[in-house]
């Protein structure tokens, strides 16, 4: 099961948005997702009451995240995504270390960028990846980035932060789906929120798809070396 968190200890960051955005995406794209809300504002919560169909599922987080991980396993989920806080809470920083990959969103300009350092330090504590979205970007102009957001990959880029190479744009389709309980997808496929969310859900596959490579390599050497360690009697522990 593939855990994506949100987080950011920025208020309005895009942290809501992007869950709810690329839940939905999952959906679309024909993987069993299943949403936490692990904030107390209940964004998400709001939000999903205002759909149909009720995909994906939202399980809440008001007494922390381990049981609806738990129920979310044991039901054979391959994908959450937990909204949190804009704090660094136990729920926020256990949806922290829960996660296969931790999404950090965070709006282009300096005091925002400066924000998610509290968030990145947690994910590197915890040694969970991580990699910062820009959102509500200008719109770009002629396919180039706007100076602010060359900018802001440049002042994370000196931190030694990893940034999507990609933005998601301020659009008002982002909130004006989210506001009849759609997706940008579901509002109107062809739309360039649209397009934004499905590249960023196609770069979040991949990722996650080198993480667990990464993770299955190294469990196979951690067992392979444990296999050569003579054991007391002088043999191998493992055939
Ligand atoms: N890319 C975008 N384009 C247009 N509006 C956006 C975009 N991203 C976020 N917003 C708007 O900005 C506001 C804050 O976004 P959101 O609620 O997702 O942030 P958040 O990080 O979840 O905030 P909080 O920390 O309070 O939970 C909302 O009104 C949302 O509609
Ligand atoms: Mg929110």
């Amino acid at each position: 099961m593939n855990i994506i968190t949100l987080a950011s200890r920025k208020g309005g960051a895009g942290k809501s948005t992007l869950t709810a955005h690329l839940a939905a995406q999952s959906c679309v794209t024909g993987e069993r997702a299943l949403v936490i809300d692990a904030d107390p504002q209940g964004s998400l919560t709001l939000w999903h009451s205002l759909r149909s169909g009720g995909e994906p599922r939202l399980f809440s987080a008001a007494r922390g995240i381990e049981a609806p991980l738990a129920h979310a396993m044991m039901e054979g989920y391959d994908w959450v995504f937990i909204d949190t806080a804009p704090s660094m809470w136990v729920v926020v920083t256990e949806a922290i270390r829960a996660a296969t990959l931790v999404l950090i969103p965070a709006r282009p300009g300096l005091f925002d960028l400066n924000a998610v350092r509290e968030t990145v330090n947690v994910a590197r504590e915890r040694n969970r990846p991580y990699a910062v979205v820009l959102n509500a970007a200008p719109v770009k102009r002629d396919d180039r980035e706007a100076p602010v957001v060359a900018q802001s990959r440049g002042f994370l880029d000196k931190l030694g932060v990893p940034v999507w190479s990609g933005q998601i744009s301020q659009r008002a389709g982002f909130a004006l789906s989210l506001g009849a309980g759609l997706s940008a997808a579901e509002a109107d496929v062809r739309s360039l929120a649209a397009d934004e969310i499905g590249r960023l859900w196609n770069a979040v596959r991949r990722s996650v798809e080198a993480i667990n490579a990464a993770n299955a390599a190294a469990r196979a050497n951690s067992e392979s070396a444990r296999a050569d360690t003579p054991s007391e009697t002088g043999r191998p522990r493992a055939a």
